[in-house]
């Protein structure tokens, strides 16, 4: 099959006569950067010994670049993967491979200070207006958090005066700071939700579908406010979302994502005008265009079905199940992304055909002028080429390890017995008022462990605002942990296990009790 034919009045873009513009980079190094960035969940089976029987590659080998002051509008279907790249971006979801970049400076080492450094640059404004403010706080303690989290400020009379001047900023009335997010429209929350990710002084903001749930008239106000922030405050964007006419309207440079990988990215104005991919093209046929002759004349690409699963992801293209001008190529090999002349990078058999070799991205390819380091030279470097699962099993281990047991069967009923014991010994020695203190509830030592990691500083030892530091974005609670004396080992604890629920009262995030100075 040949190059898909582009709609009318359309060239390829590799021709010399329909290159875009390339967005002004001047060399300048990216804010972000991903190179090969993958997220896997592994999925689990079995009630007492648990074992991965496959796993969901929610992001599959994502290169994205972000300039200073640009905005990347991220775009897909339901399921994509955007919201878990943005996610991986924050650390809030652990990557399985590749690198993430932040001002060049390796995101997935940091650790403990430095960590906590890149969270006050990083922010992140959440699609659910209503679910992401804690319904306990007023919103002038919400938007105060993360500069006491962050010790921006020593004084509380200052942070006091930066929450005022946030509200300003967002266009919220100052009076309202003593009010619960109850009593906000959904508008007036997503306002809030915005001072809160302004307050650190961040330099990149992760917008995740922040405007889906209001209605058309709000959208505006908060994109206009967006525009706004921009400018002022000189920050940069990731804007996530499925409203391709946002996109279009917020972003310097596009990428569009399809189960896990990034399909075609480039210029946006270039995307829009110009569509190559063939998800792409269908994507952008759906956005009505406000000329009602030249909507007339548009063909619309319909998709038949749905996208496969993540756990499932189709060989070769990811996309070959839907796409309707698929190739025998198309269901073997994995499309590398190549760059076009206008710096569009594009992962597709077909349309790449259309581009002279000398257009392929090689190492110093540039994508809208600025350099990015292809595929096919990783694969050179010895990084190998991707693996593809068959119907999602596995795809990191051998296949003939992927269903084998972790552990025998006679082991098993014995681990059961032994369990059962204990249980019954525990309950026999509770009736009798001996045995461990009630505790609220007991997380797995493991999710815990790796949460404190990251508050664990310089010393060793668990800052003493660890606690006010856990699962702030997006909880109502704060995690309280205790870690317990070793027996065995005086002077040392045993690895935390008890997880409090603390409700917030109104102004009293000091009051959170006995956790401090806790040191290994
Ligand atoms: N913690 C998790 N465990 C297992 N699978 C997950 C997890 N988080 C996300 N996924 C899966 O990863 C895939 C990508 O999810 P993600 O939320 O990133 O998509 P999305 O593009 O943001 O979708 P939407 O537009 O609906 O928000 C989905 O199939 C989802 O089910
Ligand atoms: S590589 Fe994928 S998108 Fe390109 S023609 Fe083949 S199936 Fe379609
Ligand atoms: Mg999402």
């Amino acid at each position: 099959m040949s190059v898909p034919p582009a709609a009318s009045g359309q060239t390829s873009p590799g021709a010399p006569e329909d290159r875009a513009t390339p967005v002004s980079s001047g060399g300048a190094t990216p804010i972000l950067e991903t190179r090969d960035l993958k997220v896997y969940f592994p999925v689990k089976r079995g009630l007492i010994i648990q074992r991965t029987v496959g796993v969901v590659k929610a992001v599959d080998g994502v290169d994205i670049q972000i300039m200073p002051g640009e905005t990347l509008g991220l775009v897909g279907e339901s399921g994509s993967g955007k919201t878990t790249l943005g996610r991986a971006i924050l650390r809030l979801s652990d990557a399985s491979g590749g690198s993430i970049r932040y001002e060049g400076e390796d995101v997935l080492a940091l650790r403990g200070r430095e960590m906590r450094r890149l969270k006050q640059k990083i922010a992140m404004v959440f699609q659910d207006p209503y679910g992401s403010l804690n319904p306990r706080m007023t919103v002038g303690n919400i938007v105060a958090e993360p500069m006491l989290v962050h010790k921006i400020f020593d004084d509380r009379s200052k942070i006091r005066d930066r929450v005022m001047e946030l509200f300003d900023t967002v266009g919220l009335n100052r009076s309202m700071a003593t009010r619960y997010p109850h009593e906000f429209s959904g508008g007036q929350r997503q306002r809030i939700g915005i001072a809160r990710a302004l307050a650190s002084g961040p330099s990149l903001l992760i917008c995740d579908e922040p405007v889906s749930a209001l209605d058309v008239s709000i959208q505006a106000q908060i994109i206009s406010l967006f525009d706004r922030l921009k400018v002022e405050q000189k920050l940069t964007y990731l804007f996530i979302a499925h409203d391709l006419s946002v996109v279009r309207h917020v972003s310097d440079t596009v990428a569009v994502m399809y189960l896990g990988k990034v399909v075609e990215q480039g210029d946006a104005d270039a995307i829009y005008r110009d569509p190559q991919h063939p998800y792409t093209q269908a994507l952008l046929s759906a956005v009505p265009i406000p000329d009602p002759e030249v909507e007339g004349k548009r063909a619309r690409v319909v998709l038949k079905g749905d996208m496969p699963s993540p756990l499932n992801p189709p060989k070769g293209c990811v996309f070959n199940t839907r796409c309707p001008i698929a190739e025998d190529q198309c269901f073997v090999d994995i499309p590398l992304p190549r760059t076009f002349h206008d710096g569009r990078q594009i992962a597709c058999h077909v349309v790449s055909r259309g581009i002279d070799s000398g257009s392929i991205a090689a190492p110093d390819a540039r994508i809208n002028g600025r350099p990015l380091e292809s595929r096919e030279g990783r694969v050179a470097a010895g990084d190998g080429p991707p693996r593809e699962s068959p119907f999602g099993l596995l795809g990191t281990e051998p296949s003939s390890q992927r269903d084998k047991p972790i552990i025998s069967r006679g082991r098993l009923a014995m681990l059961v017995g032994v369990v059962l014991l204990g249980v019954w010994i525990a309950m026999y020695l509770g009736n009798f008022g001996l045995g461990a203190e009630k505790e609220h509830s007991i997380v797995p030592s493991a999710v815990i462990e790796s949460r404190i990691d990251e508050f664990i500083d310089g010393f060793d030892c668990i800052r003493e605002d660890a606690v006010v530091q856990l699962d702030l974005s997006n909880a109502s609670y704060a995690r309280v942990l205790y870690l317990k004396d070793n027996p065995s080992k005086p002077g040392s604890y045993l690895p935390p296990r008890v997880e409090y629920r603390y409700h917030y009262a109104e102004g009293t995030i000091e009051a959170i009790p006995e956790v401090t100075d806790f040191c290994y």
